[in-house]
């Protein structure tokens, strides 16, 4: 499947990316202000799972900014839409294969640490992820990946140092800390972010730790960043709403895509 999936890009474009990007719930806009070269949507190429959450688009963006060549995935799929862990690796995997051997990974999150508030950005330095199934169960495809990938640097120290870099250079406040991931689509209880807490995650959310983990198995250097969009369910008595997550992303998103932009320049 992948070969065709290939395949079919190539013969759109001869793009050759060195770094990847995914961009998360109302992050989408930054593949929008670059050299666009190329676009072609996740619904062209057979067998890849197409975007149904809101505010993403679907779509690669094959583009130079800050004199990098970079593909873009404005939006992603996630386990809550229904697609399982290899689907959500499929678009990562097609990534890599095209070239690129770095990928930045962006999300949207709630904060469980205490000192993190809505509108803050969180470098994750580590990951929980029990809570959802591997896209490496089921028979090893060894030209991607070894079987038993080691995790002890999932989010890579030298890409974890340029974001700090460039966050400190640029003065924007960039926190650090553990991501869990949830299945969703449903917000968690106070009763799992108490437990959540427990287990040392800062943030939790719907998506990346599938990404992370497949990008490590194919051989990308992983840099992941959360925008905190919001108190984690029970951190404050406010209800939990799709709405809020995206009025926090937009209030703050142009400080994100400038964040992700020296990253990128840095790289
Ligand atoms: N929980 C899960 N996913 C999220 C949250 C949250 O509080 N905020 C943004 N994505």
């Amino acid at each position: 499947m992948m070969k065709s999936q290939i395949e079919y890009i190539r013969s759109k474009t001869d793009f050759v990316p060195e770094i990847a990007v995914v961009l998360g719930s109302g992050l989408g806009e930054l593949a929008d202000k670059t050299d666009i070269k190329a676009i072609i949507d996740y619904s062209e190429i057979e067998g890849l799972a197409v975007s149904t959450a809101p505010t993403h688009k679907g779509r690669f963006v094959f583009a130079e900014i800050e004199g990098k060549k970079v593909v873009f995935m404005q939006g992603r799929v996630h386990l809550y839409e229904g697609y399982s862990p290899k689907q959500i690796a499929n678009p990562i995997r097609l990534m890599r294969l095209l070239g690129a051997d770095k990928l930045i990974l962006t999300n949207a999150a709630g904060g469980i640490n205490k000192n993190f508030s809505p509108g803050d950005f969180m470098l994750l330095s580590d990951h929980i992820s029990c809570f959802v199934d591997s896209p490496l169960i089921g028979e090893n495809d060894d030209s991607l990946g070894t079987r038993f990938p080691d995790m002890s640097g999932a989010y890579d120290k030298e890409m974890q140092k340029i974001a700090k870099r460039a966050a400190f250079e640029n003065n924007i406040k960039l926190q650090s800390g553990v991501y869990a991931q949830l299945k969703g689509p449903q917000f968690e209880t106070p009763a799992e972010i108490k437990m959540l807490s427990l287990m040392g995650a800062d943030a939790v959310g719907m998506s990346t730790v599938v990404e992370t983990i497949a990008a490590n198995h194919c051989g990308f250097r992983v840099c992941a960043l959360s925008l905190i969009t919001n108190f984690a369910c029970g951190i404050c008595d406010k209800q939990l709403s799709g709405e809020e997550i995206v009025e926090t992303a937009n209030r703050v998103s142009g400080q994100f895509e400038k964040l992700i932009k020296e990253i990128i320049k840095a790289i």
